[in-house]
């Protein structure tokens, strides 16, 4: 696919990345000439991974390859952070109707803040659709298996963090 001279952002709170996540960045990649995979570093949300952990898991599971993805990590508005990169294209993925009703009142509001910056929407693919962050750790709490939900480190790294006998009470977003 020919690729126009753009930089997408892709932020989220990553917590932590799952392969709906890693699809998304991979289809991404062939599209824009670079993707900044924007880890959230602080709401009001409890997250089971720091941002430098957070960060770090992006790091390890990116294919080595994939040389147009950049990883970094923002705090206060979006849309300010979009226009720091110069990138003009604010990406997120959406998995169904529950995802577009949140997503279209965060996109119209960050257009009212910046209408230079431009929301995109790649729809997950069915297969990973019904994949969540919240919903893996609230398994990987329960003593379950998320093989094919993440990857496999990052199995392992929720399970040392939230697993049976780990004392976490950090579950949820
Ligand atoms: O993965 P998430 O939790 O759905 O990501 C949400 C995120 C971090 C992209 C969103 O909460 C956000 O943009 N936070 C930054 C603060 C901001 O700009 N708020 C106004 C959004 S309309």
């Amino acid at each position: 696919m020919a690729k126009k001279n753009t930089v997408a952002v892709y932020p989220g709170s990553f917590d932590p990345p799952t392969l709906g996540h890693l699809n998304l960045v991979t289809r991404a990649a062939e599209i824009f000439n670079e993707v900044v995979v924007a880890v959230a570093e602080s709401t009001s949300k409890r997250y089971v991974f720091s941002t430098e952990e957070r960060v770090e898991l992006w790091r390890k599971i990116l294919p080595k390859g994939m040389k147009n993805v950049k990883i970094d990590t923002f705090s206060g508005l979006l849309v300010d952070y979009v226009a720091s990169k110069n990138a003009g294209i604010l990406l997120r993925g959406l998995r169904n109707g529950i995802d577009f009703e949140y997503e279209i009142s965060m996109a119209q509001t960050n257009r009212s803040m910046n209408p230079d910056v431009e929301t995109l929407f790649i729809m997950t693919e069915g297969h990973l659709a019904h994949l969540s962050s919240s919903l893996i750790k609230e398994i990987v709490y329960l003593g379950g298996s998320v093989k094919g939900m993440v990857p496999p480190l990052i199995e392992r790294e929720l399970k040392k963090r939230i697993g049976p006998g780990s004392q976490s009470e950090v579950i949820k977003d």
